[in-house]
């Protein structure tokens, strides 16, 4: 009993040591830590487009104004693109880290190539350098003329408008390390339909595009319409099945002629011809309008016609879209197709600004949110937990080792006014003479031993001790 009771009373002291080192534990069970979290109640959206309409008026019989902002998108892209094309596009994300599945928009797209095989040497010995890039009369380039780099003419270019491109250009050079040597390139640029994948990072839009398909011209739905269908991915990782529909319920379908791109360019026939058409789904078919087809050209046509730089001295003298495209003399197919990149990548970002649409056909996104997150590390709980159950554990055996007669025994924590019924031993009580006052009482408390006993008649009673 004496054993036991002493071991109780050392785990007892171990605890209260044990339960004063818990605190570290508890504060370590819950932890914060940086985590990603995507937020369904935010939004993200980039700008995409199946339509491009926009126009600054009709100007007469197949003619019309180029609407001010896509003015102003050529001559940013001919002179002085941004160095992030995309910051043009609009771009919403709240976050400022988000993602785009894939998605396809109108667009403008460009091609080039080089053409220096085709230039003809005119150099006399000893005569002033003298090159021509010769261009055979053809139909389908209507205003290709052949260029001449005359002594002191460093670059000249000839523009001509094929039915199905926004711009032909045909571009000779003359090579000013060696001046003996001349560069020649031809590109395009077209209506076209660009599938994207697209994400935001610190709030910057980088954009890949992963394939792009050119429009054909669709001979029924109007004069210089062009319209095609593909199957490319419109938005998200949702593929559209954009076949063929039968045409006895049209709800949601688009009449167009049947894209036939590989088949050679032709001028397109007025409405009502007999070109095959079919219906469409509408999220299927990409119109470049006619007005924007008719004011676009010859803008772009204005600034790169006769382009040239010519030397006088040591001077250089062109137009700034000539001296971009020059580049110092450093003109090359890569500087040549990185120019028309850029002409192209700025028109659209327009394009795609400008659905008739609006925020409607943009394409949305997922928003991640970079956040504090509170984690549970149920590891440090394993202390406190033991500690609990220790305490108990501790009460139970301490409730099973003690004294089943305890409850009779039990003084402490009872009233002490209990005492005051017990009797005195007479003898003591004689001995100590006790006074009526209370400093002689405590006098006689303080040289007075007794202990409590049980008298005769089993009543509690203070005797001699
Ligand atoms: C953006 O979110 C992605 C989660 O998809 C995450 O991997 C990336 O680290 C986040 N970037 C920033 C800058 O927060
Ligand atoms: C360049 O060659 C063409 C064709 O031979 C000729 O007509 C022209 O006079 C020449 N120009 C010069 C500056 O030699
Ligand atoms: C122009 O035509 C001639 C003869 O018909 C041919 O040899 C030459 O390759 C053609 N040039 C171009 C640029 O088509
Ligand atoms: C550039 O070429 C055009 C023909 O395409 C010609 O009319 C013009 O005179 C040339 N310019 C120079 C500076 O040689
Ligand atoms: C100019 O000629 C030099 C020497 O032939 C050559 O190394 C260089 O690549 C040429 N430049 C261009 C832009 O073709
Ligand atoms: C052009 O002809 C001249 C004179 O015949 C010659 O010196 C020069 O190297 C030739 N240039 C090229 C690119 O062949
Ligand atoms: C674009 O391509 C680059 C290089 O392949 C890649 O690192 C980047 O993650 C891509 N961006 C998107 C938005 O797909
Ligand atoms: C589009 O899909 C249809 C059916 O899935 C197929 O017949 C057609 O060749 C596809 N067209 C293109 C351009 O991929
Ligand atoms: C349309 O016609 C096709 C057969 O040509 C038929 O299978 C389909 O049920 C018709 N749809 C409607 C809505 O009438
Ligand atoms: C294309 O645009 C970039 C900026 O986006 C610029 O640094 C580069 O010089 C441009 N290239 C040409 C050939 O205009």
């Amino acid at each position: 009993m004496e054993m036991a009771a002493n071991n109780i009373a050392r785990i007892a002291a171990l605890l209260t040591i044990l339960v004063a080192v818990a605190d570290p534990f508890s504060q370590q069970i819950i932890g914060i830590v940086p985590c990603i979290l995507q937020m369904d109640v935010l939004t993200a959206s980039v700008s995409r487009t199946n339509t491009y309409v926009a126009t600054g008026g009709h100007t007469g019989a197949l003619e019309s104004e180029v609407d001010s902002p896509m003015a102003v998108a050529i001559n940013t892209g001919l002179v002085s693109p941004p160095d992030r094309i995309t910051s043009l596009v609009s771009t919403t994300c709240e976050s400022g880290n988000c993602t785009f599945g894939q998605f396809s928009s109108l667009a403008v797209c460009h091609s080039c190539n080089e053409i220096t095989p085709q230039i003809v040497n005119l150099t006399r010995a000893r005569g002033p350098w003298n090159y021509s890039l010769p261009w055979n009369e053809s139909e389908e380039y209507l205003g290709f003329t052949d260029i001449h780099l005359a002594p002191s003419t460093h670059m000249n270019t000839s523009v001509a408008l094929s039915p199905r491109h926004l711009l032909d250009v045909r571009i000779l050079s003359l090579n000013v390390t060696t001046y003996e040597s001349a560069n020649a390139f031809q590109c395009q640029l077209y209506p076209c339909v660009r599938t994207y994948e697209a994400s935001v990072t610190k709030s910057i839009l980088e954009e890949n595009v992963t394939s792009k398909f050119p429009l054909g011209f669709d001979a029924f739905g109007g004069f210089r319409y062009v319209l095609a269908t593909s199957n490319l991915t419109l938005s998200g990782e949702q593929k559209l099945d954009c076949s063929m529909r039968p045409t006895n319920n049209t709800a949601g379908l688009v009449r167009v002629a049947i894209p036939n791109v590989d088949a050679a360019p032709q001028e397109p026939q007025s409405s009502g011809s007999k070109a095959p058409s079919g219906w469409f789904p509408e999220e299927c078919v990409w119109t470049f309008g006619q007005s924007p087809y008719l004011a676009i050209r010859p803008e772009i046509q204005r600034y790169l016609y006769d382009t040239s730089i010519q030397q006088y001295d040591n001077t250089y003298i062109g137009s700034i879209v000539a001296k971009n495209l020059w580049r110092n003399g450093a003109i090359n197919l890569d500087s040549v197709d990185t120019f028309m990149r850029n002409l192209s990548d700025v028109m659209t970002a327009r394009i795609r600004n400008a659905s008739p649409n609006g925020a409607g056909d943009y394409v949305l996104g997922r928003v991640f949110l970079d956040t504090i997150c509170v984690e549970v590390r149920w590891a440090w709980l394993s202390y406190p937990v033991a500690l609990v159950a220790s305490g108990f554990a501790f009460f139970l055996i301490l409730f099973i080792q003690s004294p089943r007669e305890i409850a009779a025994l039990r003084s402490w924590k009872s009233s002490n006014l209990a005492i005051l019924f017990c009797s005195l031993e007479e003898a003591v009580r004689q001995k100590a003479e006790l006074g009526w006052f209370r400093d002689e009482i405590s006098e006689v408390a303080k040289t007075s031993f007794v202990q409590l006993e049980q008298d005769g008649a089993g009543k509690a009673k203070f005797l001699e001790g």
